[in-house]
């Protein structure tokens, strides 16, 4: 078979090139030529028919939507119920799932358990791994206690072995580790690279679709949080699953931030124990530092992402800065924290111009929520003031740019959630506000910061 010749596309212009230029050729664009493989064959491709397309190709039957039987799809539960959430359910037929986190969070670990658990369920398993020899995996495997298991393992980088094998063993579920490790024959860069990443990914794509097995790649997260190699994957795949935390905690979250077969933004949580990752099932106070009295610069705030409520603590640092003071952010949006200071100066008066300011969630949970708003700002006056906020408060609720408090979504949810752990006082927003009062709850509506600030004085 003649070997595909590999070509050099611009990502601008799609003009092409034989040999990797900095410029392109085409459009004059900097740095957007990669490599692609142009398929062997006279014609392909190429959408220029000046006697109509007939000639180039058989036209498809069609069919009107109603005539589609529209099935649900099938969906085999992976047997970890906090894996299955996220999901949105189990594992799809055909499904592709890609899995990103930092080195050592435990996405070998957590795909290694669900693959014994869905071969002791009785569907055939592939387990390739590049990153680590068959020796390895299988001391992990002890660790985990799954020692006896029978999920077939594969030590492999090359795609079109890996294909081969998929194609003789026939397994019902494929995972990759990595999607970065494997590298195609087909392309000269190296494994890990945009184009080899992209290619792989397609190839086995394309098999998941044709064939009806499930994959599960595993992808590494560059130093920017970004899935390392082109964003283009999140596209391709059906499912984009992120592995959250603190490596130094015990906790970890695994967020879908796209799932084509179920919600998106639901959350499974996790524990790392002598023993893998063990699911946490009411995981509402994890989160949560536990100070013995209260301490200034913490503010406890309710998230909701997916279906469950959880408690997190927001902390604040503010502190005599330099001659260009720092603003500093982890877990939460650094743009939005500037966003915060200004309406902060602006509409309730705190000036924190001169001052460094750190923010942190705690437990290396990522808000993404508007929500967290108003948690921030009173952290930050706390700190200011080095006055607590007193015990057993909590607040949330989004703040615009012109110092209103707007309300979050499914706020009763949330305060029932804060009075069942046992806070005593809450600052929300008036559209969160219940009609009736929640027992053990006393709180504070407010419209807008300045008259959040004015109530949390008064405490
Ligand atoms: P791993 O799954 O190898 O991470 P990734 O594939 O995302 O790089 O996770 C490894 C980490 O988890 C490692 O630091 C050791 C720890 N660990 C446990 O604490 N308990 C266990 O049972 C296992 C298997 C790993
Ligand atoms: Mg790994």
């Amino acid at each position: 078979m003649a070997k595909d010749k590999t070509l050099f596309t611009c990502s601008e212009c799609g003009g092409t090139s034989p040999r990797w230029l900095g410029k392109c050729p085409a459009c004059g664009a900097w740095n957007t030529l990669v490599e692609t493989v142009a398929e062997a064959g006279p014609g392909k491709n190429r959408l220029s028919a000046p006697q109509g397309y007939a000639g180039l190709a058989h036209a498809q039957p069609v069919m009107p939507l109603a005539a589609i039987d529209a099935q649900d799809v099938a969906r085999t539960p992976s047997g970890i119920d906090e894996l299955d959430r996220v999901l949105g359910g189990g594992i799809v037929e055909g499904g592709v799932v890609l899995i990103g986190g930092d080195p050592g969070i435990g996405k070998s670990t957590l795909l290694l358990q669900a693959m014994d658990a869905l071969q002791r369920a009785g569907l055939p398993t592939l387990y390739v791994t590049g990153e680590e020899s068959g020796a390895q995996v299988a001391l992990r495997s002890r660790r985990l206690g799954i020692e006896g298991s029978q999920v077939q393992l594969l030590a492999e980088i090359q795609l079109e072995k890996i294909l081969a094998t998929v194609e003789a063993t026939q397994p019902a579920v494929v995972v990759i580790d990595s999607i970065q490790t494997t590298y195609s024959d087909q392309l000269t860069s190296a494994p890990g690279s945009v184009a080899q990443v992209r290619e792989c990914a397609a190839h086995l794509t394309r098999m998941a679709k044709g064939t009806g097995i499930a994959v599960i790649l595993v992808g590494h997260v560059t130093k920017e949080g970004a899935l390392a190699g082109p964003r283009v994957l999140e596209h391709m795949v059906d499912t984009v699953l992120y592995f959250e935390g603190d490596t130094h905690s015990q906790f970890r979250l695994v967020r879908a931030i796209k799932n084509r077969f179920g919600a998106v933004n639901e959350i499974g949580v996790f524990a790392m124990t002598e023993k893998g990752l063990k699911g946490v099932s009411n995981p509402s106070a994890i989160f949560l530092s536990q100070h013995a009295e209260p301490v200034p610069g913490s503010c406890v705030m309710v998230t909701l992402e997916g279906t469950r409520p959880m408690l997190v603590e927001i902390q604040a640092l503010v502190d005599t800065g330099g001659p260009s003071p720092r603003r500093l952010s982890v877990g939460l949006d650094k743009d939005r924290l500037a966003m915060l200071l200004a309406v902060l100066h602006r509409h309730a008066g705190v000036a924190c111009m001169d001052q460094d300011v750190f923010v942190n969630a705690v437990g290396g949970v990522r808000i993404s929520e508007p929500a967290a708003d108003l948690a921030v700002m009173l952290a930050i006056t706390s700190s200011l003031r080095g006055k607590p906020l007193p015990r057993g408060f909590i607040a949330f609720g989004e703040v615009g740019l012109a110092g209103e408090v707007r309300p979050a979504p499914r706020g009763q949810e949330r305060l029932k959630e804060a009075a069942k752990l046992g806070f005593s006082v809450a600052v929300v927003p008036k559209a969160n506000a219940p009609k009736k009062p929640i027992e053990g709850l006393t709180l504070h509506a407010v419209e807008r910061v300045e008259e959040a600030m004015n109530v949390v004085r008064g405490l």
